[in-house]
């Protein structure tokens, strides 16, 4: 009814025309979405202001009734965030509830907002606004990462640790080139967060219920009051699509992955037995049992989230795999796995962000380790080929003698003495010593990306101009 009043109470307000009675208590159940998408309550107001303003500059409403329409949905967006407006699931979805707000305040001119437009193309258009707020605070949030990183980096630049692979001792490295790793990884996912905003700047609005509309609308004019680049150009796909959720999860999904394995390493680098870092209070637990506790939760609990935010990843694609176009009431599933693992990746990066940012380095017991495991045998094998001009097989044999006789003496390779060496390879030098300590090893890899200080000071450089 044009004043959103009902001859029969009992069935939809907004679309109850034809039928004679309400929704099955289960039908209303299911079908309700007020719960959740009320989050969009004020995308959902400000595209309807852009939508009646393009109305009445298009002549399609008058200016009086667009008047009234956005002072009521003024006052709407004033009561809801005053928490004093009544949500009902009777009402379905955000944007009813909202039409029908407005049709109590203002009266028949309620009526008028819905011209040209269609909930398909409005829920298309409050949920893009909204994974768009979502991707520019997923930007700011990796932005900060990025900087703890690298105050982490630049504070650390010749700590030495040892490098892993397969999670043994492989060659030293400095702990600010590990952190510059994490860099290029956030990095990265910043990056994907830019070119997913950019694809999805595109206004649905004025697409309706699929085919576009006979009014004389201005689509343009939309997009551009909404902050978009330009309006969608296919009226079909505009409400079939969810490309720019989907991207949004399986961004949230590789960054949560990201943080994951950090996460992972510092689970490990706080155990007692690593020693690496020391947690702060801030971001640790105690045991209620053993006093001598002192638990990781926070990055476990990041390194949990990440199998949370991938289940919505594979949600949304389950559910979007094999529908029709155009619009199937499918897609109204796709809000709380977005609205889920939007802020668990918020929870997350803000909370590795003031991990990073606490946590003590416990440079000395990084540093002895980095010398054990024989980290250095490579660099041994490098200077037989360098000095002594042996062919890297033979040197590499040569140093594998070499560590088999540390490890039989119990020592480090820098405690083998010259004649012992001697024996190996009589054309040792004591020149080798030089080489052989954590410090010459990482401060010899200065290729382009390598683990010396000089280079990790000119990763930091690069890394500075773009925060
Ligand atoms: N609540 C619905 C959703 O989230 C809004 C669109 C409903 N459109 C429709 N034709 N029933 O998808």
């Amino acid at each position: 009814m044009a004043d959103g009043t009902s001859e029969n109470v009992s069935s939809n307000q907004m679309w109850g025309g034809r039928f004679a009675s309400g929704p099955d208590a289960i039908m209303e159940e299911i079908n309700a979405s007020i719960g959740f998408d009320k989050k969009l309550y004020a995308q959902d107001i400000r595209g309807s202001i852009a939508h009646a303003t393009m109305l009445a500059h298009q002549g399609i409403i008058s200016a009086e009734d667009k008047d009234k329409i956005v002072h009521g949905l003024n006052t709407i967006l004033s009561e809801i965030e005053a928490g004093g407006f009544e949500f009902s699931r009777k009402l379905e979805d955000i944007h009813m509830n909202v039409e029908a707000r407005l049709a109590t305040l203002i009266g028949p001119a309620a009526g008028r907002l819905h011209t040209a437009r269609s909930r398909n193309d409005q829920v298309a258009l409050d949920f893009r606004l909204w994974v768009k707020e979502e991707l520019q605070k997923t930007e700011k949030a990796l932005t900060s990462l990025i900087a703890a990183f690298l105050d982490r980096a630049e504070e650390h630049a010749e700590t030495v640790m040892p490098g892993f692979t397969h999670l043994q001792t492989a060659q030293p490295v400095t702990f600010g080139h590990h952190c510059m790793a994490y860099v290029e990884m956030f990095g990265r996912d910043r990056s994907r967060v830019r070119d997913a905003i950019v694809r999805l700047d595109e206004c649905p609005i004025g697409a309706a219920a699929l085919a576009g509309t006979g009014y004389p609308i201005d689509r343009h004019m939309t997009a551009a009051a909404l902050g978009f680049r330009e309006p969608t150009r296919n009226s079909i796909d505009t409400v079939s699509d969810r490309d720019f959720a989907l991207e949004f999860l399986s961004i949230a999904s590789i960054a949560a992955t990201h943080l994951s394995r950090l996460a992972e390493e510092i689970v490990i680098w706080s155990t007692p037995q690593f020693g690496f870092i020391r947690l702060s209070d801030a971001f640790s637990t105690g045991s209620s049992i053993m006093p001598q506790k002192k638990n990781p939760d926070a990055a476990e609990l990041v390194r949990a989230k990440t199998g949370r935010i991938n289940g919505s990843l594979i949600a949304l694609l389950t559910v979007m795999k094999g529908l029709p176009l155009a619009y199937s009431k499918d897609m109204q599933e796709d809000k709380e796995q977005v609205f889920d693992a939007a802020e668990s990746i918020e929870l997350a990066i803000a909370a590795m962000t003031g991990m990073v940012r606490d946590m003590t380095i416990r440079a000395d017991r990084m540093k002895a380790a980095a010398g054990s495991g024989y980290s250095t045998a490579t660099d041994l094998a490098d200077w037989l080929v360098r000095a002594v001009g042996l062919p890297f097989r033979d040197a590499h044999h040569v140093t594998g003698r070499a560590v088999a006789l540390a490890e039989q003496k119990g020592c480090d390779l820098s405690e083998l003495s010259l004649e012992e060496l001697q024996a190996i390879n009589p054309a040792i030098t004591d020149a080798v010593y030089d080489v052989v300590t954590v410090e010459a090893s990482v401060a010899s890899r200065k290729s382009f990306g390598g683990t010396a200080p000089v280079e990790v000071r000119r990763q930091i450089a690069w890394w500075r101009e773009r925060v």
